[in-house]
């Protein structure tokens, strides 16, 4: 009675703030308002039209499948997209409204009931402002001479501001995307493309990205794109399909690193099992943004075509795409692990390593450290969370071992995949798999305000 009371006072202090809020969201330290508790969205089928690419229209409509897994009131998906001009649920006419940053379909789902809604846009995107990125994230729009280049750029909360989705890690889903764009302009995005399409005013083109991906993950592309095949590769026992796209004009340097990518995965297979998708490759592009592992097929900018980078974002395929966050406040797990790769690959290229654990060392000793799970949206990309977290499993690996700390990324990979995960997670799988001395060491380095001692160089 008086928690109802408290939540019925806290939904109406929203609604006077302008932020309504009806439905709980899903409970994220950082972001509070992302997700809807309780709604687990299975499957997203994209149907999308870009009738002038490099501009931020954008028309289509998605099908959601939907499923309660508790008892729910309405529906309330993140979107700050273009204008909806339509709802259907299981096929027929709904009413929905919106708040600056939901829509809702005030509609009841029994527990274990599910739907397919489908939400019809047509306009002009949204922006999500982000406080680490020079623009926004969302539908990125870069015009150009001789036709402009549109992509996905997200994380951590940026596809809502495009595609309505319950946009947060925790609820992974499928994924079918229909592109369909003009005459001579091509179409990338996660999955498997699985057709090309004449249609009146150009061609449409078609993925299925088969594996849960969280939203923030989602890769799509349009422009003057060449795609580059490069044969299969089996990565942990895995068989996988390469392509790459670049953008005219770009250069033979920043292409040659691109070529390394079969061999990374292999390397990369050895030390985390499986590769959990079918395919991967890379899209350059040119605007100056940070790398992003969007999911088999990462985003990767002119400036950020190295080695080490492509090594970093396909690492991301099995920590952050496939081993999902359960809350953002743990992006170490993502970053650690990923700038933990740059480590092992740069260690199956016969180098000892020890340069990049004193650099990561170093880095952290210069500019300040933080315990690894954030506290705030600033702390979610900052070094501790790529150093620190890379030498956080370092210190586990020198404690027990390179063929226990191995096995244990095998186990923790498989177990993990597709589970939203936690810091006491990968404690708890610590504790169990490597013992109480491995889960101390973790925990100091992973609670410790101060930096932790470097640990040894030489592993037992
Ligand atoms: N996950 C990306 C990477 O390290 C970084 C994304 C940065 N995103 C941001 N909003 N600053 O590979
Ligand atoms: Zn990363």
């Amino acid at each position: 009675m008086r928690r109802a009371a408290l939540a019925l006072t806290l939904t109406l202090l929203g609604a006077a703030l302008g932020q309504p809020l009806p439905a709980p969201a899903w409970g994220d330290s950082v972001y509070p308002q992302l997700g809807q508790a309780g709604l687990d969205v299975t499957h997203y089928d994209v149907t999308l039209r870009v009738a002038r690419p490099g501009t931020r229209t954008l028309q289509g409509e998605v099908t959601l499948t939907v499923r309660a897994v508790k008892a729910l009131p309405l529906l309330s998906l993140d979107y700050l997209g273009a204008a909806v001009t339509g709802v259907t649920w299981d096929g027929g006419a709904v009413p929905h409204e919106r708040t600056p940053e939901k829509l809702l379909v005030r509609r009841p789902l029994a527990a274990g009931q599910t739907a397919r809604v489908t939400v019809r846009f047509d306009g002009v995107t949204g922006e999500v402002p982000d406080p680490s990125l020079p623009g926004a994230l969302g539908w990125q729009a870069v015009p150009g001479p001789g036709g402009g280049v549109n992509f996905a750029y997200s994380e951590p909360d940026g596809t809502r501001a495009f595609l309505p989705v319950n946009d947060h890690p925790a609820d992974p889903a499928t994924f079918t995307l229909r592109v369909t764009v003009p005459p001579g302009v091509t179409a990338a995005a996660s999955g498997v493309q699985t057709g090309v399409q004449p249609v009146v005013g150009g061609r449409t083109f078609t993925f299925e990205q088969r594996q849960p991906i969280p939203p923030y993950a989602l890769a799509l592309h349009l422009g003057s794109l060449e795609r580059v095949d490069q044969s299969a590769v089996v990565s942990g026992g895995k068989q996988v399909a390469l392509r790459d796209y670049f953008p005219p004009g770009i250069p033979p340097a920043v292409r040659a690193p691109y070529a390394r990518t079969g061999e990374i995965l292999r390397v990369l297979g050895e030390w985390f099992g499986p590769y959990p998708f079918e395919t991967y490759g890379s899209v350059v592009v040119t605007p100056p943004l940070p790398a992003l592992e969007t999911a088999t097929l990462s985003t990767m900018p002119v400036t950020s075509s190295s080695v080490r980078v492509i090594v970093h974002e396909a690492a991301h395929q099995w920590f952050g795409n496939s081993v999902v966050l359960g809350d953002w406040a743990d992006t170490w797990l993502n970053e650690g692990f990923a700038t933990y790769a740059e480590l092992v690959w740069a260690q199956s290229q016969g180098e000892d390593g020890q340069a990049m654990v004193q650099g990561w060392y170093a880095r952290l000793q210069a500019r300040g450290t933080r315990p690894l799970v954030a506290r705030a949206a600033d702390d979610l990309f900052d070094g501790s969370a790529y150093a620190r977290g890379a030498l956080a499993l370092h210190a586990v690996r020198v404690t027990v071992g390179d063929a226990a700390f191995k096995s244990f990324l095998h186990i923790y990979v498989r177990q993990q995949a597709g589970q939203p995960t936690r810091t006491a997670d990968l404690l708890r799988l610590v504790r169990a798999q490597l013992g109480q001395p491995a889960e101390a060491v973790l925990r100091r380095w992973i609670e410790s305000p101060a930096l932790p001692p470097l640990p040894g160089l030489q592993t037992p």
